[in-house]
């Protein structure tokens, strides 16, 4: 048996086992804060100056910290525009029509900004901003300077911020966000939509990434002892050199200190720079992770600098063994373990790629329902998140880089992406790409491949890497330097051929299937974009499922493989085009909801007794007519009935499904499944229903936490008057939301629906002209102070005339100064709605704005656009505008295209989405105050249902108000 073994780390510094407890890691100063709340968002970009590189903390329009963004929207993130967007035919078919890219400028660049305070207190501390994932090419500016320019929509990323903030004041993050381009073949989203985090640390800190810890045994097999190695970079951000005390305390899975977990190590730090503590203790009998049995340990890492705690991070982790063996496959703490494993893309119906922490684990939770064992993370790096809950709930994970490549660009994100995930027990194997056609084969990519995989072999001694080829008996390029051969599709006799040929290759079926299947539709429909949920092969390169699973289970040097896909996703409507939004593959829908593949691979992923009959019996019109009729077992044998008479019992044959052809009459189609003995384990029916006549809400758990992040997923099922789910019915559901939290998405899994996945309210808004201008050379103070010549009353008709359009120059030498006024006539209903904000074209040099002789805001800079909020100064009837503005240099003035735009209220939205097939989804998301969450559905003629649903106080994720 060959086994894939860590090799040893080279250097050790010496360090002390400890014995009893450390010193107590009580409140450290590092304070990872939630920055997710309160930004300001707008959809569109008027600013395409903004991006100043001339000058330094510069960034003008929403890039400059005094910009009013007050009338913007407020959204939360995660948050995905794109799935607010309409349908469009002419949209990309691979992102799912969605009106993004580069023929939708005006939807495909967008705004966010957030402003928070930094306490006086707060100026000892290094501040660090995180960004999880944006897609994609952010830019990014705090109080005006900027401080990131990241294209990857992807690769997180972070920027310590401490020089350019404001401690004891406010402070504004701008965020540029432009997704005109896309960086694959899927629905990717739009947006800031994974996390973003604010740090205060100590200048001696504990390095972001900077904890690792992996266990080791011996030869790689789970016997005995074992020995975690544990790595900590320190990082001294201070002009002078320090010493500072690492310690380490290992609580086991049950909350207990283990003995012989803990040690620590002094090390001296010169400054401005960074070391590496290294430690090693043993645990005596460890208790293993596997996706059966998910047990996780927890590293306490304590960082302290003249005898204070300074630093302290808790990391969760795994003991467990992973290896490949040529011959027997993929070892799981040194045991043979076969992969039952699903691809996946990163959106889910209603919320996009904006996943809420809950429901990366409600997805985990689903996978898991028919045995799928293992996740790949295609074709991009995971949100972290996700890595939790595989983590937590067990299911093996293969993260995956988005591209592959040697340059220092790709390998900084590919090192980062090993640093940031390799502390999770659920991470099995690297990937370094998917299917690069055009290179594969080449030298260069072998070296690439190769220097990947190195880069690996350096930061993370424990795990195996792969690449996703889509080929067959082709030992060359990639798969000649590759660890572990990599299938996508191409199997049989070939895959044969190769393993005899390379028989110290380990192989994995990287993916496989790709059969499309539409939930609860059995014919295809190439008009409305259904397929049949059985399994037939549609596109050249795929394989049905029980084609495809039953080579894999044959042969044990294969470890099993990947489906294409767990969860259908957004984009790739394969085989269909428009109006088909979405793909077929998955074996549960965008929602969740299973298909009938689901229960093929139960059966035969699972060892609890299987029994489903696919399709549904209401058949109206079809009656006398052949009905295909499935069984997805893993039942020795199975009999079928219809209205009680027997249509045949017949045997299972592994890793299949059984069929029969019955004519349709209306009634009871029911099954039993026999074990090898002949008794009965398992027994299932499906029944004509009558028509849909109530709604049942159905939430995935019976309380969710107040913490403004947890949801509740709903299913809304269509009943008949017996209480039956009707499988056909397609009616249009409303809801109404009351209490302790907030509708964020919904949808029902059908790949051709255009219904809306989100409800935006909106700000209708009004633009007036403010015109026309008068204006008089004379004599500006440069500061705030009002001049008689800014007061309602000043007779200005005398004054020279400068309307909109008219050359904004008017002030014709330098170190002059002018006074301009405008009248702007208001209603009562113009100052009910949400506010007003009075938009300036330009004003050359200085500006001092006057509404109704009160100071409003002031401008310094030519090219600026300036905003102001002038809504607490104006009233009903007659209001004048003033403004002075001073010319430094050349000629200037003031630009009289002004606007003013008059915001009304939020409109209100109405919630609404159609069952598919007799089911629906709806996202509800927590507040932050404990309560209850009170959701109605209703339907015409099927009355309305309400379901109440406590939200429980919980400790709340720190965040920044
Ligand atoms: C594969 C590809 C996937 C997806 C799939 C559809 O070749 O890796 O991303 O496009 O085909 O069958």
């Amino acid at each position: 048996m060959q086994l894939l073994q860590p090799c040893r780390w080279l250097c050790r510094v010496s360090l002390v086992l400890l014995c009893g407890s450390l010193c107590a890691a009580t409140d450290a100063p590092h304070q990872r804060l939630s920055l997710d709340a309160g930004w300001k968002f707008h959809l569109g970009d008027e600013w395409p100056e903004a991006l100043h590189l001339e000058k330094s903390g510069a960034g003008s329009g929403p890039a400059a910290q005094g910009f009013i963004d007050s009338y913007w929207r407020t959204v939360d993130v995660p948050h995905d525009w794109a799935i607010e967007l309409p349908f469009d035919p002419t949209a990309d078919a691979n992102h799912g029509f969605k009106a993004l890219g580069q023929k939708f400028p005006n939807n495909s660049i967008a705004w966010y900004r957030r402003t928070f305070d930094l306490a006086a207190t707060d100026s000892d501390k290094r501040i660090g901003l995180s960004f999880d994932g944006v897609f994609r090419d952010a830019t990014v500016w705090v109080n005006g300077w900027l401080v990131r320019h990241h294209e990857s929509g992807y690769s997180p990323f972070r920027e310590d911020i401490t020089d350019l903030v404001n401690f004891g004041g406010a402070n504004t993050i701008s965020v540029r966000v432009d997704a005109t381009k896309f960086e694959g073949w899927f629905y990717e989203g739009a947006g800031i939509y994974r996390h973003v985090w604010l740090d205060k640390s100590a200048p001696v800190t504990i390095a972001p990434d900077g904890v690792f810890v992996y266990s080791e045994f011996k030869n790689n097999l789970p016997e005995g002892p074992a020995t975690v190695h544990l790595r900590t970079i320190v990082l001294n951000q201070q002009k002078k050199a320090n010493s500072a005390e690492v310690s380490w305390r290992i609580v086991a899975p049950e909350g207990r200190t283990i003995e012989t977990g803990e040690a620590r190590q002094v090390s001296a730090i010169a400054a401005d720079s960074k070391t590496e503590c290294v430690g090693e203790v043993r645990i005596d009998s460890p208790v293993l992770w596997s996706p059966e049995n998910p047990t996780l340990y927890k590293l306490v890492t304590t960082v302290s600098v003249g005898g204070k705690v300074i630093d302290r991070q808790e990391t969760p982790f795994g003991l467990r063994t992973v290896g490949f063996d040529p011959a027997t496959g993929f070892l799981l703490n040194g045991k043979r373990y076969e992969i039952h494993g699903t691809c996946n893309h990163q959106d889910h119906a209603g919320v996009g790629a904006a996943i809420p922490d809950a429901l990366q684990e409600f997805r985990v939770r689903k996978l898991k329902e028919f045995g799928c064992n293992a996740l790949r993370t295609s074709h991009n790096p995971p949100t972290p998140e996700l890595l939790d809950a595989c983590d937590r709930l067990g299911l093996l994970v293969m993260d995956e880089s988005r591209l592959m490549g040697s340059d220092s660009d790709n390998l900084r994100k590919w090192e980062e992406l090993i640093r940031r995930d390799r502390n999770h027990a659920s991470v099995f194997l690297w990937s370094i790409a998917n299917e690069e056609f055009s290179v594969q084969d080449t030298p260069q990519a072998a070296a690439i491949a190769r220097t990947m995989q190195d880069l690996v072999k350096r930061l993370d001694p424990t795990r195996p890497v792969t690449y996703a080829a889509p080929e067959g008996n082709v030992f060359q390029g990639i798969n000649a330097v590759i660890e572990v051969r990599g299938w996508n599709y191409h199997y049989g006799p070939e895959m044969d051929k190769y393993h005899a040929e390379h028989p110290n290759q380990p192989n994995l079926g990287t993916e496989q299937a790709s059969v499309v299947g539409t939930r609860g539709i059995y014919a295809n429909d190439t008009s409305r974009g259904y397929v049949s949920a059985h399994d037939i092969v549609w596109s050249g390169w795929t394989t049905t499922a029980e084609s495809w699973w039953s080579y894999f289970s044959d042969r044990p040097w294969l470890s099993g493989g990947f489906v294409w896909t767990g969860f259908d996703y957004r984009g790739e409507p394969t085989p269909y085009g428009w109006p088909c939004i979405n793909s077929h593959f998955g074996i549960l829908d965008t929602c969740g909801f299973p298909k009938d593949a689901f229960y093929y691979y139960q059966s035969w992923w699972t060892s609890q007794p299987v029994l489903h009959l696919a399709p549904h019996w209401n058949w109206l019109g079809r009656e006398g007519q052949e009905i295909l009729v499935e069984a997805f077992s893993n039942c020795a044998q199975v009999e079928l009935f219809l209205n009680g008479a027997s249509l045949g019992r017949q045997a299972m044959k592994r890793n299949s499904k059984l069929s029969w052809n019955v004519k349709y009459t209306p009634g009871t189609l029911s099954a039993k499944g026999f074990d090898t003995n002949g008794k009965v384990i398992a027994e299932t029916k499906v029944e004509t229903t009558g028509l849909a006549a109530k709604i049942l809400l159905t939430p995935d758990r019976t309380a969710i936490n107040a913490d403004g992040q947890d949801v509740a997923i709903f299913t809304v099922t269509a009943l008949d008057a017996q209480g039956r789910v009707v499988p056909v019915a397609q009616d249009n559901v409303s809801f109404t939301i009351e209490g302790a939290g907030k509708i964020i998405g919904v949808g029902n899994g059908d790949p051709s629906c255009h219904e809306a996945d989100t409800f935006v309210s909106s700000l209708p808004v009004r633009s007036v002209a403010c015109s026309p201008w008068r204006w008089k050379a004379a004599n500006v103070p440069h500061e705030r102070s009002a001049l008689p010549e800014y007061a309602n009353d000043f007779d200005d008709a005398g004054w020279s005339l400068l309307k909109r359009g008219d050359d904004p120059m008017t002030i014709k030498t330098a170190n002059a100064s002018a006074i301009y006024r405008t009248h702007v006539t208001l209603t009562e209903e113009d100052l009910k709605g949400a506010g007003v904000q009075l938009r300036f074209a330009g004003c050359d040099e200085e500006g001092w704005y006057f509404v109704n002789n009160q100071f409003a805001g002031e401008s310094h800079d030519w090219s600026a656009k300036p905003v102001i909020d002038p809504k607490r100064y104006l009233h009903v009837g007659d209001n004048v505008i003033a403004v002075g503005v001073f010319n430094a240099y050349g000629l200037g003035g003031l630009n009289p295209d002004v606007q003013m735009d008059i915001v009304g209220k939020p409109t209100l939205v109405q919630w609404s989405r159609s069952l598919f097939n007799g089911l629906a989804q709806i996202i509800v998301q927590s507040k932050r105050e404990a309560g209850e969450i009170k959701l109605t559905a209703s339907a015409n003629g099927l009355g309305s249902a309400t379901f109440v649903l406590p939200t429980k106080p919980c400790p709340q994720r720190p965040f920044v108000p």
